[in-house]
């Protein structure tokens, strides 16, 4: 299977724009026959938001909002599974840093991601997410969900991993530098894929660290994106290896667990 990420530079608050530039990054990675895109946190809107207001402006409805609208017609035409990263707004007004899910099947739409550990100032204007870790069966890959700042705790991995998830999808706004070392480990420790999508570009002063990074379950970095450029990154994966957990003929890294251990 083919997966891929999208590094762009999103403008802020500006989604018209972000849906054109996104759908030519998306289009060139379908076109070296990517089958699973994964897009940044955030990819419509930006990031760097000043208040409880800017978000409302341009957050929407998943899966009725035009976010979710534009990943599942790209989804339906070009054959494809995307996971990208918005501003969602529940009936009852409550704002999340969500992702989504689409592919070409059925409706398009498969559902939704809402970020469990909020970044610094996100706090100020997200809530925290309410539906859990979330892996997605699209019958031809078993895809987990993460925001960015989850990846810090890796109890976000490993639940989405014993869940089943070969792929975990992480949509990212990467501003620390560790993530791109961290996620090979991810990977390793739960013989999983992981395709983090970062942004590049600055918004009011932060700096994103691009460096959009696909690991292998051997902790294989498979592609890395540069600091500064837009661009995608696409490599063929087998997700046999995601599915066998053995390490060798003896250890195998779900049934050594001894979670009798773990609690305090
Ligand atoms: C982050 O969670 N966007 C750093």
């Amino acid at each position: 299977m083919k997966i891929a990420y999208v590094q762009m530079e999103p403008l802020f608050l500006e989604p018209e724009r972000n849906y054109s530039r996104a759908e030519e990054l998306i289009r060139e990675a379908a076109d070296r026959g990517a089958e699973l895109i994964v897009l940044p946190e955030l990819f419509d809107t930006g990031y760097n938001f000043e208040s409880r207001e800017e978000v409302e402006e341009v957050a929407g409805e998943i899966p009725d909002g035009p976010t979710t609208e534009f990943l599942m017609e790209l989804s339906r035409e070009l054959g494809v599974f995307l996971v990208a990263g918005t501003a969602e707004k529940d009936e009852k007004g409550r704002l999340y840093n969500s992702a989504v899910v689409t592919g070409p099947i059925g409706s398009s739409y498969i559902g939704k991601y809402r970020k469990v550990h909020l970044f610094h100032r996100e706090r100020l204007f997200f809530s925290p997410g309410d539906l859990g870790f979330r892996v997605f069966n699209t019958g031809t890959a078993k895809i987990g969900v993460m925001i960015c700042f989850d990846w810090f705790f890796p109890e976000s991995a490993r639940t989405l991993a014993l869940k089943g998830a070969e792929v975990i999808a992480h949509p990212s706004n990467l501003v620390m530098p560790y993530a791109p070392r961290a996620m090979p480990i991810r990977a390793l420790e739960n013989r999983v894929y992981t395709i983090t999508a970062n942004r590049v570009g600055e918004e009011r002063g932060l700096r994103f660290i691009g460096k959009s990074t696909i690991a292998s379950p051997r902790a294989e970095v498979l592609a890395m994106g540069s600091e500064d450029s837009e661009e995608v990154g696409v490599v063929d994966v087998d997700l046999s290896v995601a599915r066998d957990k053995r390490l060798n003929d003896i250890n195998h890294i779900f049934r050594d667990r001894r979670p009798e251990f773990y609690s305090l």
